[in-house]
């Protein structure tokens, strides 16, 4: 490959890392609010496990783009299907229907996964092995809090049962 087009792929390699950063620090504040809406211990955990990840994959992917010198990472407007997914998210947590928190954890951590599936590739192709190292380690990372949330879909649905439960004696209470 000519140099120009290397450094173009570099360049496109540091807006990825970028991306990347901005998606992760998206996934800990929505990851905050949904832990806010859950009560049962065992789910809290799993959350609070996945934001602990997230919070690692900010740190390393600021440092690697310092290496990139990229500098400190200035917040980047999230796009496309990220954005429709965290609006999701949002829009679930407005219904407070907490049980579908699950599902939207779930996500999170798959968009994270294609996140890092694509930014391996590009890094391979750039050259930047440490990049790729990090890509793959994150990928793994984010499969293995898909499947922690994955584990415990029983009991996801069981407080959306508890709270349909609730609305449904609410709405009785009120009416009476
Ligand atoms: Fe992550």
């Amino acid at each position: 490959m000519d140099p120009t087009a290397q450094d173009k792929l570099r360049d496109k390699l540091a807006d990825y890392v970028e991306d990347a950063h901005a998606l992760e620090s998206s996934v800990v504040d929505n990851l905050d609010t949904m832990i806010g809406t859950i009560d049962d211990p065992k789910l809290k955990e799993v959350l609070q496990r996945n934001r602990q990840v997230s919070r690692q994959h900010v740190e390393r992917l600021k440092q690697r783009l310092e290496h990139l010198d990229r500098g400190t990472p200035v917040r980047k407007r999230i796009e496309g299907m990220a954005l429709s997914l965290m609006k999701g998210v949002s829009d679930v947590l407005r219904t407070d229907a907490s049980g579908k928190v699950g599902r939207d954890a779930y996500l999170l951590a798959h968009t994270q996964v294609a996140a890092y599936e694509l930014l391996g590739r590009l890094a391979e192709a750039a050259g930047d092995t440490q990049t790729a190292e990090l890509a793959r380690e994150h990928l793994a990372e984010d499969k293995s809090c898909a499947d922690e949330v994955a584990a415990q879909w029983d009991g996801f649905f069981e407080v959306t049962l508890a709270g349909w439960r609730d609305g449904a004696t609410e709405k009785t209470t009120a009416t009476v």
